[in-house]
């Protein structure tokens, strides 16, 4: 028995993990460092598309793109707060992410060219976290587990509103499936690096396993998003940019190409085409905000005052 025995009970039987549980140390620093950059990951996602809204080419669409950057910041929020349960403060993540000693994905590194890919950050980016964040909601930390059940399910209108936008646009004019066509050309490969690393080369997968707090590894998830486009995109009438990339009866799925791991160890490590970008917008609207959460605070404080 190690002195973690219930908790290794609880694993061994697929049980949750609750906040007031004990739990080893590093289980709960892995968590934290998952779900805050989840967190970020969806607060800086805000940011590609949102700055599309003032241009988006129709009052429906402009609704819809709307309602999905606040289904973000509102997916940031349930995530903060499942940190929380584990004793991380909002406010000491944010700065971590803003001095840039906290990750965030990749993915919200590339800018957005053109209204093509609003659409295509729908299907492929948010069909990409729909197939890592599914597996997620049996996640052995509850609070996580459960705020991944809601997430889930808007992530999916967000890839349901991106297809159809690709499929409305593919169906105009020559102009416009050539703007799919390149927004295909441009997101597909750093769509496939959002899973991480492959398999040899994630320092994390093996614990995470072992844990329960992945179910699959990175190189499964990706394999089944490859498996999931490649229909789509037919029935979209796009090309795939991978020469490599064909069905294989022996293995019953794609085989594909390996996407350039040196760019995604570049853009992780802050050098992509945006990051600069991302964090400094980041760290202006938390300077903005400041008046905001001391007035809350007085507020509370007040309130807790006239309640004694
Ligand atoms: N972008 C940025 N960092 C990444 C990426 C990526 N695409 N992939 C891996 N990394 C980081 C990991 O966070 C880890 O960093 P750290 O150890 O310094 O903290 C390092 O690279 C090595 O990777 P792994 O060992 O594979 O790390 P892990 O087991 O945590 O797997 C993964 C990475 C798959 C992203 C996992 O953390 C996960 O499933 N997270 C939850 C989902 C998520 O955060 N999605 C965000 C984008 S989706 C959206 O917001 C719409």
């Amino acid at each position: 028995m190690t002195d973690f025995a219930l908790f290794d009970q609880a694993i061994a039987r697929d049980q949750r993990i609750e906040p007031a549980d004990e739990m080893p140390e590093r289980y709960r620093s892995t968590m934290i460092r998952q779900i805050a950059q989840h967190a970020h990951s969806e607060i800086i996602g805000m940011q590609p598309e949102g700055e599309w809204i003032t241009r988006a080419p129709t009052l429906r669409r402009k609704a819809i793109l709307l309602a999905k950057v606040q289904d973000e910041a509102g997916h940031g929020l349930y995530l903060y707060s499942a940190a929380e349960t584990l004793g991380a403060d909002r406010g000491d993540l944010t700065q971590r992410l803003i001095e840039g000693r906290q990750k965030y994905s990749s993915i919200f590194n590339y800018p957005t060219l053109s209204f093509a890919d609003v659409g295509v950050i729908g299907w492929l980016v948010d069909g990409a976290a729909i197939c890592n964040q599914v597996p997620l909601c049996r996640s052995s930390y509850g609070p996580y587990a459960r705020a991944m059940i809601r997430i889930c399910k808007e992530e999916s209108f967000h890839q349901r509103q991106g297809y159809e936008l690709l499929l409305t646009m593919m169906s105009g004019t020559a102009a416009q499936r050539d703007m799919v066509q390149d927004a295909v050309d441009r997101w597909w490969w750093p769509s496939l690096m959002m899973f991480g690393p492959p398999d040899a080369d994630s320092p994390n997968t093996a614990q995470s396993m072992a844990w329960k707090i992945k179910r699959h590894t990175n190189d499964e998830l990706r394999q089944r998003f490859v498996d999931m486009s490649v229909p789509q995109a037919a029935e979209l009438g796009v090309t795939l940019p991978d020469p490599e990339l064909a069905w294989n009866a022996s293995r019953d799925h794609y085989d594909f190409g390996q996407p350039d791991w040196d760019e995604l160890r570049r853009v992780i490590s802050g050098g992509g085409a945006m990051n600069e970008q991302r964090i400094a917008r980041r760290r202006q609207a938390d300077t903005d905000g400041a008046w905001v959460r001391e007035a809350a605070a007085a507020h509370a404080a007040k309130n807790l005052e006239v309640a004694r």
